[in-house]
């Protein structure tokens, strides 16, 4: 029998309508899946093992089928689908989300503390965002938070307040570096450095007490722990692919970050190229100096049963 991993990323579209200096996920022009396309991935998916998608991007909400698509996994699928999303869009699409039956939505809110205007309108959407899905019933709702030099103090403020109104708070140190990677910046002002690791020691001891008083934070121990150095020297290494990670032209990716091989769709593992597709894997991973980008590994898995 066929076994996925549980959880798979859609990088739905690399299309995006924001700016982040950390990011380099936007990309020019590129051929999408069409919707039909992308329901048989679902399905393919779904054949396969997998429980749950996160739709995200580049930013997922450019692509106007998205609420058709949320219909058709809950109405058609066993599965669940979550959105991630940087919030910039307007009350048509989040009206359209709630009707299609969106339970599950993360908000970018990254680093409010930030000069840059883009992200700290995406902290500031994301409040107005959260209260709309809130009011309207979606059963759980979360902020991606990313952690910098500069706002390594205020997140466990931030973790407390989130968690006071209800809402999962992901934590990802920012991963960064030169060459030829897909998301990782080479924003200096981001990155974390030695000076940076008492407080990032402080913030994981708060971070596990917090959690251990029932606040809602997604990440394991075991990354909260590492934060003081991993986060920093970006050193860990997966042992296996822990998601699947679908790109918007329908092929699995063995590493959303480092643009690696790119050969199957769902489909063909499904049809006897998931040894082949693990062997690239492999090969791909022998190949890196590390990461430690907990939401490629940590979030969902850390979400109540319900998720799973
Ligand atoms: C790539 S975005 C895609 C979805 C959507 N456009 C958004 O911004 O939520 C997903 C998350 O990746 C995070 N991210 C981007 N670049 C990063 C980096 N260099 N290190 C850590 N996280 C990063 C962003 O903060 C965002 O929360
Ligand atoms: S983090 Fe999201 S909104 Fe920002 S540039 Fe990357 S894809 Fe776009």
């Amino acid at each position: 029998m066929t076994v996925f991993p549980p959880i798979c990323q859609y990088f739905i579209t690399r299309r995006c309508n924001g700016g982040c200096a950390i990011c380099a996920l936007r990309k020019g022009t590129c051929q999408e899946q069409t919707f039909k396309e992308a329901k048989q991935s679902m399905l393919d998916l779904e054949k396969g093992g997998v429980k749950g998608v996160k739709a995200l991007g580049g930013e997922p909400t450019l692509v106007r089928w998205l609420p058709v698509l949320v219909s058709f996994v809950n109405n058609e699928t066993g599965l669940r689908l979550a959105i991630l999303s940087n919030c910039h869009f307007n009350k048509e699409m989040a009206e359209r989300l709630v009707t299609a039956g969106l339970d599950t939505f993360f908000a970018s809110y990254d680093i409010p503390e930030t000069k840059d205007h883009g992200m700290r309108e995406k902290a500031r959407k994301a409040h107005e965002v959260l209260a709309f899905f809130r009011a309207r019933g979606l059963k759980i709702l979360g902020v991606n938070v990313v952690i910098a030099p500069h706002n390594v103090t205020s997140i466990a403020a931030i973790v407390e307040k989130m968690s006071s109104k209800g809402i999962w708070t992901n934590l990802s140190s920012i991963i960064h570096g030169k060459g030829n990677f897909v998301i990782r910046t080479e924003m200096a002002e981001g990155m974390l450095a030695d000076k940076d690791r008492p407080h990032l020691e402080h913030l994981s001891q708060k971070l596990i007490e917090l959690k251990k008083a029932g606040a809602l934070i997604t990440n394991s121990d075991e990354y909260i722990l590492g934060l003081g150095t991993t986060g920093v020297d970006l050193d860990w290494h997966c042992t296996k692919p822990t998601m699947l990670q679908l790109d918007y032209d329908g092929q699995v990716m063995t590493c959303p970050d480092r643009e690696g091989q790119k050969s199957f769709s769902p489909c063909d593992l499904l049809h006897g190229e998931l040894d082949e597709f693990e062997r690239q894997w492999k090969e791909d991973a022998s190949k890196c100096s590390g990461c430690y980008w907990s939401a490629a590994f940590d979030a969902f898995f850390g979400l109540p049963a319900y998720w799973r």
